[in-house]
């Protein structure tokens, strides 16, 4: 495997995917797409009832490679090919894994070619079971998988819960392909954030105004979101703190929804007292309306120009500097990372915050940039802490939340470090 980037763990990888024969078995080649896409490289070997459902010539189009298939064929077994394909693994999908395959694997059987590239591999195996609800809750299934996470350490990821092709409703769906490849990444990514528990808040707060009416901002909480996500694969227990957004809760998150600076406030002061580290992404509101319409204002009442009167927000992240100051840095204080939504004298401005605020570290982004900040799916920052600058360029949200969790990590007192 090439050297290891936090933000892109499956670049580089060799990951085979071993396709059990169940009904599911089509949703393989969108996991095949997925970690081909991710920079992945992709090898397929499929047991024969696999071949039922989809065709060989389907993988070996997506992966441009060859499909194992075969364990006793004169060409594919002329080197030992099962041993060869179990060797080149650095992880090992099974996908579906479907009732039978999971207790011919439990039995350390090796009588075709998914059985033996998994009995014999030295990587990591991530199961991705899918069957029938009764099935997947039968004692000897339970037990089967029990057997295989306890004795062979491999991993799980799903089923998911819903309407099965077999018609009953209930757990045995194959989870979903981009879920199945964000637990590989997870596996293959560096798990130096294992241990911690991060709260991050992410988003915008919405200030009613009356029923119809609010103050909010641009923040669509991405930025916040792609934290969390790449804080949880990399280990970490993450609790995130989501103002008014579109975006689904992340894989592997513990989301907390809220409205206002206050609901953002209470959410957090339950989420820190146990927290290792603390990221403010959210654009909490300054100052909110004083009063709140109990109904919608109209226009007929309130005249050519009207006021609207403002009180401040408390400053929830200067509030957590003082009271760690005021604790003294013992034992225990979180480490907290602010950020800085400037348009001008960024460095100088996220310094003044940095200091003001009473943090560990100050993420300053530009926000008059247009590819940059508010909505937008990239960002460019610039990290500002006691030791000094450093510069983060232009990337996805996913990328720049990895160059930031990297200087948490240095952060981190050395004794949580692995
Ligand atoms: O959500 P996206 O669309 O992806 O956009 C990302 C972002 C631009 C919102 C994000 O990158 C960002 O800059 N977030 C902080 C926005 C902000 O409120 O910055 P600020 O400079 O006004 O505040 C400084 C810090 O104090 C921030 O960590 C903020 O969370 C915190 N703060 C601010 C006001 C307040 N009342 N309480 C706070 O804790």
């Amino acid at each position: 495997m090439t050297e290891l980037d936090a933000a892109k763990p499956l670049s580089g990888a060799h990951v085979v995917v071993c396709v059990g024969g169940g009904i599911a078995a089509y949703k393989a080649a969108l996991i095949v797409r997925l970690l081909d896409k991710a920079g992945a490289t992709v090898e397929v070997v499929m047991t024969a009832r696999a071949q039922q459902f989809i065709g060989a010539m389907t993988f070996q189009a997506l992966t441009r490679r060859p499909v194992f298939t075969d364990m006793f064929s004169a060409t594919e077994e002329a080197t030992i090919g099962h041993i060869q394909v179990a060797d080149r693994a650095d992880l090992v999908i099974v996908a579906p894994a479907t009732a039978n395959l999971i207790a011919r694997l439990a039995a350390g059987m090796a009588d075709d070619p998914v059985c033996s590239v998994v009995l014999a591999t030295k990587a990591p195996v991530l199961l991705a079971p899918s069957m029938n609800v009764n099935m997947w809750s039968h004692p000897l299934t339970v037990a089967n998988v029990k057997r295989l996470i306890d004795v062979a350490g491999h991993r799980t990821v799903g089923p998911g819960t819903g309407f099965l092709a077999c018609q009953w409703v209930g757990p045995g769906r194959l989870a979903d392909p981009e879920t199945i490849v964000a637990a590989a990444a997870a596996i293959l990514g560096p798990q130096d954030l294992a241990g911690q528990r991060i709260v991050v808040t992410a988003g915008p707060t919405f200030e009613p105004i009356d029923p119809a009416r609010f103050i909010g901002n641009r923040s669509s909480g991405k930025m916040g979101v792609a934290l969390a996500a790449a804080a949880a694969r990399r280990g970490a227990t993450v609790q995130l703190i989501l103002g008014p957004s579109a975006l689904p809760d992340p894989l592997g998150v513990v989301t907390t929804r809220v409205e206002t600076a206050r609901e953002l406030e209470t959410a957090l002061a339950a989420a820190v007292t146990t927290a290792d580290v603390v990221v403010m992404a959210a654009a909490v509101a300054d100052y909110r309306p004083r009063t709140v319409a109990t109904q919608k204002l109209k226009r007929g009442t309130l005249g050519k120009t009207t006021t609207l009167e403002l009180v401040a927000n408390p400053d929830l992240l200067a509030g957590l500097g003082t009271r760690r100051k005021a604790k003294g840095k013992r034992k225990g204080a979180p480490i907290l990372v602010g950020f800085a939504a400037e348009t001008a004298d960024v460095i100088a401005n996220a310094r003044k915050k940095l200091v003001h605020k009473r943090v560990d570290l100050i993420v300053a982004n530009d926000v008059s940039e247009a590819d940059a900040g508010f909505g937008v799916d990239t960002n460019r920052v610039i990290l500002v802490d006691a030791a000094g600058e450093v510069h983060v360029p232009h990337a996805d949200k996913a990328t720049v939340a990895h160059r930031i969790l990297d200087r948490v990590v240095a952060l981190l007192p050395r004794k949580h470090l692995k």
